[in-house]
């Protein structure tokens, strides 16, 4: 299969270094120079040039990968399905659900797969998760918060919401299911002027399960993690964790006929099942390779829509209320 990568920057260099491995890597591009010799020199296969508009135009190219900062994904992803390409775009997609709307419309229009790059979703932990809630085996979920913060990277373009609430996000809905009723979202914007870095988040569901989310690069700690509080057991992801990724909290709330309806809290095992430690980036190209060759997307583009939706209605109230 024949890809091409534009953008080719701190993470893009990840990206294309497993699309080298993964397929024939048969452009690459990026609007600086220098990156572009740096990146040609460990990718000696492929082309490379400043042109989008010269990669697009390869009849033989089958599949762009957008790495690029994320004001631009909406435009340079709108050109490559035009131009007839099945496209990968790193998250979030689009700064407006009303743009991913339109890719995804165009994506279905022409029968190609437009995949958004939800690394956690292909996290084996985060696949641990998902199978956990969709067995039941924590009871029924009533929380889950997220804990995503660390000193650190400092971002002008895209504030701790859409830089780091969207990974939270994309995992939250895939394991619940359903898109919020209610969005809250405050934080503040203490380095960059209008670019919020730290930002606390609220989601109410449907069903009633509720949702937060700590989101910050100016913290003493480096945390990712995610904790599902279901009514039977408790799970934990902590991507910090080198091999307990996943951890399962045999802890329940009991009400006893004999003590008159008072709740009693139980406690039995912790568990940590084995989680493979395949590489996420890996497992979700892989993922876009099955769709290209199948030739159209599951639920992927329509679930990264839901995803820019929250994170539109969580930006509207956060400017609400930030400073
Ligand atoms: N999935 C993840 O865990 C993860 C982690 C980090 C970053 N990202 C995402 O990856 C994307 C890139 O992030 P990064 O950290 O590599 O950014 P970066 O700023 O390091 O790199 C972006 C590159 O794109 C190039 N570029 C900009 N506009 C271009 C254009 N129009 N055409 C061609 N090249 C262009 C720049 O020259 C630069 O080399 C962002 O969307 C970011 O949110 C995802």
């Amino acid at each position: 299969m024949r890809i091409a990568q534009v953008g080719l920057g701190a993470w893009g260099a990840n990206l294309v270094r497993n699309v080298d491995v993964l397929a024939e890597l048969t452009w690459i591009c990026d609007s600086s120079s220098e990156r572009r010799e740096q990146l040609a020199r460990r990718h000696p296969g492929a082309r490379a040039t400043e042109s989008v508009a010269e990669l697009l135009a390869d009849p033989e190219l089958e599949a762009v990968v957008v790495a690029t900062p994320v004001p631009t994904h909406y435009a340079l992803a709108k050109q490559a399905l035009e131009a007839g390409k099945h496209v990968f775009v790193e998250k979030p997609p689009t700064m407006r659900a009303a743009e991913m709307e339109e890719l995804v419309e165009l994506s279905e229009r022409s029968g190609l797969v437009l995949m958004p790059g939800h690394l956690l979703l292909y996290h084996p932990g985060v696949r641990k998760l998902k199978q956990l809630v969709t067995t039941g085996e924590p009871g029924e979920v009533l929380c889950i918060y997220g804990n995503r913060q660390n000193l650190g990277t400092i971002r002008k373009d895209e504030n701790a919401l859409w830089s780091l609430g969207v990974h939270d996000l994309s995992v939250i809905l895939h394991l619940i299911d359903e898109e919020p009723s209610e969005t809250w979202a405050q934080g503040n914007a203490f380095l960059n002027p209008g670019v919020e870095d730290v930002v606390f988040c609220f989601l109410r569901f449907p069903s009633g399960k509720i949702a937060h989310l700590h989101l910050s690069w100016l913290d003493p700690h480096k945390m990712r993690k995610l904790t599902v509080v279901g009514r039977d057991k408790m799970a934990v992801f902590d991507d910090m964790e080198l091999e307990r990724k996943v951890t399962i909290y045999e802890k329940w709330p009991e009400q006893k006929a004999e003590t008159f309806g008072e709740w009693q809290t139980r406690t039995g095992d912790i568990l940590s099942p084995k989680i493979p430690s395949e590489e996420p980036l890996r497992l979700e190209l892989e993922h876009f390779l099955r769709l290209v060759r199948g030739g159209a997307s599951g639920s992927e583009a329509r679930d990264g829509l839901a995803v820019v939706r929250v994170l539109e209605r969580l930006q509207d109230a956060l400017t609400r209320t930030s400073s």
